[in-house]
Formats: structure tokens, C-alpha cells, sequence
């Protein structure tokens, strides 16, 4: 049986569309179940809906609270009955009770190399620090923000010429692939926690 992914957008949704791609091969060993968001009117959303997968929206403002929004957001996901949750651009910290639900088994991607430039602003950070090589970074999401244990990191040069889109759109490259990598191996083989250290593989389990 392939893994079921529950993959969670904000926004173009490259990194999903990367995904359901992949999945369209019975070898990669996964599927996309189900894509969530936190807003309407997405090229996310139209990318799943394209894909003929089950799309949901949990917005924030339509909750009491972000409690309340991250209960229903869990309930949302949990429906699917995912074995792996994937953040691709979903640009909201999830909280406990998806945490308690989904901890250990939801990873998010981020367009800088952890620990540095944790946030929103990955490679504008990277790009007015003056670094050289950023790149992207798969971690385990935990209640910090780009803090959980590392599954995959791939560096990116930025170049002297490079802006902001630029340097994004080459990081955003890089991403997807190290992406797809990382979920099918985790999805096929498993992985394992330890401490800061993940490892991936049939090793792992
Ligand atoms: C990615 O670089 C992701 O890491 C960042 O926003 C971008 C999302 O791109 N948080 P897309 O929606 O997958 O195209």
C-alpha cells in the first residue's frame, strides 16, 4: 500500500505539484490523499483539484481562535487518515493539538539552510546577510519556527546578480527534488528520531 500524504499549501504550490507528480509512478511508493490550506483561491488548490485529489480550506479567521482553527485544521487532516503530513509552502505555525496528532510524522520544507534564517524570509535574509551558499531544508516540525530535526538540507550558491525571486526561484529548484527525495524514501523505507538526528531508510527502523 503506498503512504498516504496529507500535503498542506498557501500558496503557487510547486513543491505539491512536484508530489503529485511523483506519486503518479506506483514505484514512488506514495500518494497524495489530500491537500489542505489555510485560504481560497490558490494555484495550490487548483493543482490538486486538477489531480482529481480532495482539496479542504481551514481559515483562520472563520474560528474563534487559533485554537479553535488549529483543533479543526487537525480534524481536517486527521479524516484523511494520513501516514505522513506534508507542510509545502504553508505559511502558518500548526499548534499543539495538530502537534499532538500529527508531531513525529508532518515535515515542512524551508528555503534556507538551518538553522539560519529561520521565518517567512528565507532567501531575503540569506541575500541581505550576504552569504554565499543557502539552500533548503526538510525538517520534522515541532512547535518552533524552522526549528525541528533535520531529514534533508541541499546548498543553493547565490550568485552576484541575484534578487530575491531569483535566488528563491534556484532555492525553490533545488527544493522540489530534494522534496520528492525525501518523502518517497521516507514513504517507502521510514525513517527514525533521535535526539536532533534523523535517519532515513529501511536502516532507521
Ligand atoms: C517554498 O520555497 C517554501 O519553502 C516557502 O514558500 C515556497 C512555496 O512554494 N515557504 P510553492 O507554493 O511550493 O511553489
Amino acid at each position: 500500500m503506498p503512504a498516504r500524504l496529507v500535503v498542506l499549501v498557501s500558496g503557487s504550490g510547486t513543491n505539491l505539484q512536484a508530489l503529485l507528480d511523483a506519486c503518479t509512478d506506483p514505484a514512488y511508493g506514495a500518494e497524495v490523499v489530500a491537500v489542505g490550506a489555510d485560504r481560497d483561491g490558490i494555484e495550490g488548490l487548483a493543482r490538486a483539484a486538477r489531480s482529481g485529489v480532495p482539496t479542504f480550506v481551514e481559515r483562520v479567521g472563520d474560528h474563534d481562535d487559533r485554537a479553535a482553527w488549529d483543533a479543526a485544521l487537525s480534524e481536517a487532516v486527521a479524516a484523511h487518515r494520513p501516514d505522513l503530513v506534508v507542510l509545502a509552502g504553508f505559511m502558518k505555525l500548526v499548534g499543539p493539538a495538530f502537534l499532538g496528532r500529527f508531531g513525529g510524522r508532518t515535515v515542512n520544507t524551508h528555503p534556507a539552510l538551518s538553522p539560519s534564517f529561520p521565518g517567512m524570509s528565507g532567501p531575503a535574509d540569506a541575500l541581505t546577510y550576504g552569504v554565499k551558499v543557502t539552500g533548503c531544508t526538510l525538517f520534522v516540525v515541532d512547535e518552533g519556527v524552522d526549528t525541528g530535526q533535520i531529514v534533508a538540507q541541499v546548498a543553493v550558491p547565490v550568485e552576484d546578480d541575484d534578487d530575491v525571486d531569483s535566488l528563491h526561484e534556484r532555492i525553490k529548484t533545488a527544493e522540489r527534488a530534494m522534496l520528492v527525495e525525501a518523502v518517497g524514501v521516507m514513504a517507502r523505507d521510514g525513517f527514525s528520531v533521535e535526539g536532533r538526528r534523523v535517519r532515513l531508510g529501511r536502516a532507521a527502523r
